[in-house]
This record gives C-alpha cells, structure tokens and sequence, in this order.
C-alpha cells in the first residue's frame, strides 16, 4: 500500500512512521510512505501556501491552488489512491472504516490541514473526510498519524497473530472493549490475578473474557 502524506511538516511523521510495526510494515514492504512538503508547491519566493479568508476571520487558510498542485502531483503518482481531508467537519473515523480502507487494495493520500484550515473548495479533489473525534486539533498530522496506524496494522503480514486483529477492541464498531489481560507477578501489592485466568479452564477463560469485554474501564 502506496501511502503519501501532503503536509507543511513531515518531520511530525518521522517519529511515528520509524518505529515498532508501522516501520516493520515499511521495512517488510508491505506499505510505502512518501511525503509531499506542501511548502514545495508554495507561490513566489517566499513560498506561500496561505492567504486571509474570504468574509473576514481569524487566521489563515491553506489555498486551494496550492492543495490541489500537491494532490495532482501524488495522484501522479498513484492515479488510483483515495484522497483522505482529515477535518474536524468529517465522518466519524471508525474501525469498520479503517477495516474497510485496508482492504481496498488502494493506495492513500493524506492532506494535512494546518493554521485555520482549507479553502472548502479542496473538496472537490477529496474522496474521503474523516474526524477522528469530537475535539479539536491544531492540524491534521495527529489524525492522519491514527489513519495510518489503524490501517497499517491491519494489512496482511503486519501484526505476527492474524487472531490478534480478530479477537480485539472494536470489533464491532462503537462496541466491545477489549478484555482485561495479565502476566507475572501473580500477586501485587496484595493485588492478584483473577483466579480464573489460573485455572486452565479454557471453556471458563473464553466465558470470562467475553463477559469482560462488555465493561468499559472507568
Ligand atoms: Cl481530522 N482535524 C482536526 N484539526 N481536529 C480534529 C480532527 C481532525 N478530528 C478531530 N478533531
């Protein structure tokens, strides 16, 4: 999977993408990342990609010339990808969603939005809108960050179990939490190992865990 970022700082992904399994999916080459630096296809000298908006308001916005010079380019690249806008104003970023992306057999192409945000008519260039929770952030790096991360490890060959995707939190969306788990020390601080975890009964084990998997931490 070819996946290419559009952002004004890559440098936020190298972090990420350059450890544990994100970059054993690279190394594995099952996943490709590539970064288009927004700034690049910037007007004049100083590289501009912002400008006042339009009605009158606080900050800037990214142009929309500028963001589409970017997404053409990575298209370029990968005719076939879909293009992901991370905005607070999008749906609902799941794990059905996330299921549904890996399987795609596609390619991706992030833009991430930065200062107050985008020129709407970015969106004409974008197949896919996503929030990924009903907060807000600074940009659109983090969110894509947990795009990826999502995604990632559910392409073949990425994680060792090919249970441990299955048997997991948010199987289905919106429900199931993942059930408690432990190792050694069998005691803690008076603090011990629910007894039935110990017993070898797996029929009990199974029972316990799904029960388990119903309650939400607090
Ligand atoms: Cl995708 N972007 C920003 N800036 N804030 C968010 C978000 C995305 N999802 C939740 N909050």
């Amino acid at each position: 999977m070819n996946i290419q970022i559009i952002t004004l700082f890559p440098e936020m992904f190298t972090g990420v993408l350059g450890n544990s399994m994100l970059w054993k999916a690279a190394d594995r080459g099952i996943v490709e990342y590539s970064f288009l630096n927004l700034r690049d296809f910037g007007l004049g000298p100083r590289k501009t990609v912002d400008d006042t908006p339009y009605g009158g308001g606080d900050g800037m916005l990214l142009r929309v010339d500028i963001l589409v010079a970017a997404v053409e380019a990575a298209k370029a690249v990968d005719p076939g990808a879909t293009v992901i806008l991370p905005t607070p104003r999008g749906e609902t970023f799941k794990q059905s969603t996330a299921k549904a992306t890996a399987a795609s057999g596609q390619g991706i192409i992030l833009i991430c939005p930065r200062y107050e945000g985008y020129d709407e008519r970015i969106t004409k260039w974008v197949d896919k809108q996503y929030s990924i929770g009903n907060y807000v952030l600074t940009g659109g790096e983090l969110p894509a960050m947990i795009i990826i991360d999502s995604v990632v490890r559910l392409l073949p060959g990425v994680l060792g179990g090919e249970n441990s995707t299955e048997i997991e939190s948010f199987q289905q969306d919106d429900q199931n939490i993942e059930f408690p788990q432990y190792t050694r020390p069998e005691e803690f601080q008076d603090m011990k190992v629910p007894e039935v975890l110990l017993s070898g009964n797996h029929a009990e084990i199974a029972k316990w865990r799904d029960s388990e998997s119903h309650k939400a931490a607090k």
